[in-house]
């Protein structure tokens, strides 16, 4: 059993929103389930910098940074204040704000593929912002989507085309439940990686796909022409593609993994990291493309809200005066490196992947039916040791050189454990329940 005193209030608060709140959580990888339920916090009292504080008092250094939207770090002076200062002028206004035109005009010169942009409060919305437009432009109704894209029907009906429990895309394990079963066969799952699945797929559905909507990475770098093959097949078939940069955006390079990478999209999708936390997202694309969406109905109240708009401004213009692309590079290589170094110390088959943005730790097992349990395993002493982590690492700006130390003491006596895991244990060390895995993504 899992000696649950060090998270008693998170234990309460929890037990409470079982009671009040279906779900527990808003967003499903807040739920106890993602982590070591038992072992790591749930609630957070406070948060500056790369740490936080639970609401039973203990302070951990935070690599998840509210998944990926906290890219400076937790409330961040120059942001917080841009944002009280617009406080104090009117959080909204009757009218519009002309911070929509500045932040357009920064977008338009920061992400090669913006001409013009749309804004909304988040990804999923986001997301479906450029799913109507592409639609609306082509007259096409058809999806090809690799990636996850949020909770909107459009995305969640391609789990009609499987079932739940086989564990196949995109949500395994989740009935859609709830979501109209017309809409089943409008998105179509392709393989990331595989130009011959899509080049398939647009034939099995020749003239009726509108769109690509895909993550253009999520922590590997494509094999070469890759997404230039996706852009020709996107440019036969009169489909518009729209890179997905919801996660990828801004810690590579400030104008996307598209800048990175040199493949200039149709449209694009951006939000999280944009306003260090704020709520804010954003649909941009080509003229050609984005201007027949004023034909569209388009439009939600929230969307000219001024604290969105200050921060994102505030924080774009930050992540450059920062040089925020060549320290990233730089956190992201050294994170690689302390993981490699500790796996050769503690001398545990294992390894380190991804870049810039996202370390991760894989360990290399006998079985892979253990990974749910050892990765759980790794979580759980993380935790022990005041350290916030999945299997991967998302930086911010405010994480230092003594977070990385910190970390890779943590992560050294984390990787004994599991090393006296592989040898039996593994049962009496694993306390908390096992990390459930209710959706994946794909991209590999
Ligand atoms: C690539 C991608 N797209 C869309 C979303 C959905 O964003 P939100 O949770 O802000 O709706 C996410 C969130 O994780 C994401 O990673």
């Amino acid at each position: 059993m899992a000696d649950k005193s060090r998270i008693t209030n998170s234990i309460k608060y929890y037990d409470q929103a079982t009671d009040l709140i279906p779900g527990k959580t808003q967003l499903i990888s807040r739920r106890a389930s993602q982590f070591a339920a038992g072992v790591s916090p749930v609630y957070a009292e406070s948060a500056k910098g790369s740490k936080f504080i639970d609401v039973d008092g203990n302070e951990y250094i935070d690599w998840v940074n509210a998944v990926s939207a906290v890219i400076l770090g937790h409330s961040d002076n120059v942001v917080d204040t841009a944002v009280k200062q617009q406080i104090d002028k009117g959080s909204i206004y009757t009218l519009n704000s002309k911070m929509e035109v500045e932040l357009a005009e920064l977008l338009v010169d920061t992400i090669p593929s913006a001409e013009m942009v749309r804004y909304s409060k988040g990804g999923g919305e986001a997301c479906s912002v450029a799913i109507r437009i592409a639609r609306g432009v082509t007259g096409k109704d058809k999806i090809l989507f690799s990636g996850y894209h949020g909770w909107h029907d459009w995305y969640q009906s391609a789990n009609y085309l499987v079932d739940p429990e086989s564990g196949e895309f995109p949500f395994a394990g989740i009935e859609p439940i709830g979501v109209p079963k017309v809409l089943a066969g409008t998105a179509l799952p392709f393989i990331y990686g595989d130009l011959k699945n899509l080049e398939q797929l647009f034939n099995e559905n020749k003239g009726e796909v509108a769109a690509i909507m895909m993550e253009p990475l999520r922590s590997d770098i494509p094999e070469k022409g890759y997404l230039e093959g996706v852009q020709k097949l996107a440019k036969e078939n009169n489909a518009i593609l729209i890179f997905d940069e919801v996660s990828c955006g801004w810690r590579t390079r400030i104008g996307g993994i598209q800048e990175f990478l040199n493949v200039t999209p149709d449209m694009s999708v951006f939000a999280k990291a944009m306003s260090n936390g704020y709520p804010m997202g954003v649909t941009v694309g080509s003229r050609d493309v984005m201007e027949p969406a004023s034909e569209m109905f388009i439009s939600s109240s929230y969307w000219s809200d001024n604290v969105g708009l200050a921060a994102s401004i505030t924080t774009i213009n930050e992540l450059k005066s920062r040089n925020s692309e060549d320290q990233f590079e730089d956190l992201g290589a050294r994170m690689r490196k302390t993981i490699d170094e500790v796996i050769s110390s503690v001398g545990i088959p294992a390894k380190s992947s991804g870049f810039h943005y996202r370390a991760s730790l894989s360990i290399d097992l006998p079985d892979e039916t253990l990974r749910p349990k050892i990765n759980t395993l790794f979580i759980q002493e993380m935790a022990k040791n005041g350290i916030y982590s999945n299997m991967g690492f998302m930086p911010t700006l405010s994480h230092t050189e003594e977070d990385i130390k910190k970390t890779a003491e943590a992560m050294e006596a984390s990787l004994k454990v599991i090393q006296k895991a592989l040898e039996g244990d593994l049962d009496n060390l694993l306390v908390s329940d096992i990390k459930k895995e209710p959706f994946r993504r794909l991209v590999r």
